[in-house]
């Protein structure tokens, strides 16, 4: 089947088996690696992606699902070879070790701040809670997204990722 995407601001068309996976599509066919596979049943969240502004788990979301959708992945929060406030602040705040889990607790965390731009330490906790890190304890995460908020809020609205074209 052919499909259209917009991912990370680029339209591009594809070819793919109707039983596509979209992490395996963006992993394999746009080459976007830094959506990690891990658990492949919906539980990790080592997949998730931006669909629409939405956060899904990319394993469980066929690649003709998003036909026509604007999909953002870890490679389309930084800007002009900026990073984006929370990938800086994850680097700061140290809220990764290993790094498996962190593209996709940095796009659920996007979503909730894009939700609410001022959570409490529970909100944060509970907005991350269908993501996993074996390593880190979830504190240094919890202050990254702490850290990332008062960075959006001071310098910029938290920015929703356009979809260009
Ligand atoms: S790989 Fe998708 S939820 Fe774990
Ligand atoms: S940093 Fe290793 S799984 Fe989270």
């Amino acid at each position: 089947m052919k499909i259209r995407m917009n991912v990370n601001g680029n339209w591009r068309e594809d070819d793919v088996e109707p039983r596509t996976l979209l992490v395996h599509y963006l992993r394999d066919v746009a080459g976007l690696t830094g959506t990690h596979v891990g658990c492949e049943t919906s539980i990790c969240g080592a997949c998730t992606v931006l669909l629409n502004q939405e956060a899904v788990k990319s394993c469980t979301v066929f690649a003709v699902q998003a036909n026509g959708a604007q999909v953002t992945t870890i490679e389309g929060l930084a800007r002009e070879g900026k990073l984006h406030p929370l990938q800086q602040s994850f680097w700061e705040e140290h809220g990764l070790q290993c790094g498996f889990c962190t593209p996709g607790m940095i796009l659920v965390a996007h979503q909730l701040l894009c939700r609410n731009p001022h959570p409490t330490q529970e909100e944060i906790r509970k907005g991350l809670e269908g993501n996993l890190c074996r390593c880190t304890g979830y504190q240094h995460i919890v202050k990254a997204v702490q850290s990332a908020a008062s960075k959006m809020s001071a310098t910029e609205p938290v920015r929703a990722v356009a979809a260009a074209g």
